[in-house]
C-alpha cells in the first residue's frame, strides 16, 4: 500500500473520520498513536488537516505582513515538524518560507504511519527538497513547527519537549483556540520567556501574560482565521462540517511565534493585540485589548469614531491596533496593519 493514498471527497472514508473525531473528543488521542492506516491520514489531511492549514495561512500571512521570517542559516534551514500527523503544518510553513531557503524538512511523530505519510506528501509537494523522518523526538532544528499536539503529549515527556522548544532558533506553534488549550499555551509562553526566548507573536510586548493575572481566568488568548472564500457553499465542506459538528465560519486558534535571538521589528509603544472577536452593537464596538500594561475591555463609540468602528468590523486580522483612550473608552486609534494588505 502507498504510504500516501490518493483520497478525494468521493473516496473519503467518513467512518475513519468519525472514529478520529471521537478520539479527539474523549481524550483517547492522548493515550498513544491512533492512526490505523494511511487512509486515516489521507482522510484527515483532506478535512481536519486542511482546516488546520487555514489557521496556519492566517499566522503565516501575519508574519509576512510584519516582514518576519525565520533567521536564515548559511547551509539552509533545517525545519522539523514535531507531531506532524499528515504533515500539513510543515508543508504550509515550507511553502511560506520558500523551499529554496530550506536544506531539509524533518518529520517526527510517535506514529510511524504518520511519519511515512507526511514524508511522502512533502516529497511530492516539494520535489527538490530533502525530506526525511527525524531520528527521534529530540532532533535539533533551526525552525520547529508544532501544530495541534499540546493536549496529546504525556506529562512525562513535557520536560524534554520544553528543552526542544528552547533549543530551536525559531519556533512556530499553532494550537486550537479553545479555552483549555489556549490557556495552557499562555503558560508555555511564560516558560519560553523564562528560557530566554524573544516573542514575535501574538504578543506586542515581552512582559508576562496579562491573561494569567488573577481575575482573568475566564478569558483565553485566541484569534480567528478567515476561512477560504466560498467554503460555506461547497457541498463537501458543508457535509464535513455537519458530520464533524464544526462551524465552518469559525476558525479559532491560539499561537506563539518565538525566536532565540530577537530579529523582529519591535512594535510601536502602546501597540495592542485584540483577543477573540470584537463585538459590534449599534452605538459602540467592544473588544478585549492586550498590551504591555495588561488586558482591558475597550469600547469604541460609533458616533465619534465611525471609521474605526467600521474598520474593526471589516478587519479579518491580524487585529493589531494602537489606541488613545480615556478610561476604557477609545478616543482615537489606528490599525497597525492596513486593511486589505495581503
Ligand atoms: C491532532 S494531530 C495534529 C497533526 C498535525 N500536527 C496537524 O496539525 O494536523 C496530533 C499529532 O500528534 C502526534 N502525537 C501525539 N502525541 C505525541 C508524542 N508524544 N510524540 C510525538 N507525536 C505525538 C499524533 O500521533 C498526531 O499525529
Amino acid at each position: 500500500m502507498k504510504a500516501a493514498p490518493d483520497v478525494t471527497w468521493d473516496s473519503l472514508d467518513w467512518r475513519a473520520l468519525d472514529r478520529l473525531r471521537a478520539g479527539f473528543l474523549d481524550g483517547q488521542a492522548a493515550q498513544g498513536p491512533y492512526w490505523k492506516s494511511p487512509h486515516d491520514l489521507a482522510a484527515y489531511d483532506l478535512t481536519y488537516g486542511e482546516r488546520i492549514g487555514w489557521k496556519w495561512d492566517a499566522v503565516l500571512r501575519e508574519l509576512r505582513l510584519r516582514s518576519w521570517a525565520p533567521a536564515p542559516a548559511s547551509a539552509g534551514l533545517v525545519v522539523l515538524d514535531w507531531g506532524c500527523g499528515s504533515g500539513i503544518a510543515g508543508r504550509r510553513v515550507i511553502a511560506a518560507i520558500g523551499p529554496e531557503k530550506v536544506s531539509r524538512l524533518l518529520l517526527w511523530d510517535h506514529s510511524p504511519l504518520a511519519v511515512a505519510y507526511a514524508v511522502e506528501r512533502a516529497r511530492s509537494a516539494f520535489p527538490g527538497l530533502t525530506v526525511d523522518a527525524a531520528s527521534g523526538p529530540s532532533t535539533a532544528s533551526d525552525v520547529l513547527v508544532v501544530s495541534h499536539v499540546l493536549n496529546e503529549i504525556p506529562p512525562a515527556q513535557l520536560s524534554d519537549f520544553r528543552s526542544l522548544l528552547t533549543a530551536t532558533r525559531s519556533l512556530l506553534w499553532v494550537e486550537p483556540g479553545t479555552h483549555e488549550v489556549s490557556r495552557s499555551l499562555q503558560q508555555w509562553r511564560e516558560h519560553l520567556l523564562a528560557d530566554g526566548a524573544h516573542l514575535v507573536a501574538p504578543c506586542t510586548h515581552q512582559g508576562s501574560c496579562g491573561l494569567l493575572r488573577a481575575g482573568e481566568e475566564r478569558h483565553w488568548c485566541h484569534h480567528f482565521a478567515p476561512p477560504p472564500v466560498g467554503v460555506h457553499a461547497d457541498r463537501h465542506w458543508v457535509r464535513f462540517a455537519q458530520r464533524a459538528g464544526i462551524d465552518l465560519r469559525s476558525l479559532p486558534y491560539a499561537f506563539v511565534i518565538a525566536e532565540r535571538t530577537a530579529s523582529s521589528a519591535p512594535f510601536p509603544a502602546g501597540a495592542a493585540r485584540l483577543i477573540g472577536r470584537p463585538e459590534h452593537f449599534k452605538p459602540y464596538a467592544r473588544t478585549l485589548s492586550c498590551d504591555a500594561a495588561g488586558v482591558t475591555e475597550v469600547t469604541l463609540p460609533r458616533r465619534t469614531l465611525p471609521d474605526l468602528y467600521k474598520h474593526l468590523e471589516r478587519n479579518r486580522g491580524p487585529l493589531l491596533y494602537r489606541w488613545e483612550r480615556q478610561d476604557n473608552t477609545v478616543t482615537a486609534g489606528e490599525s497597525l496593519i492596513p486593511l486589505g494588505s495581503s
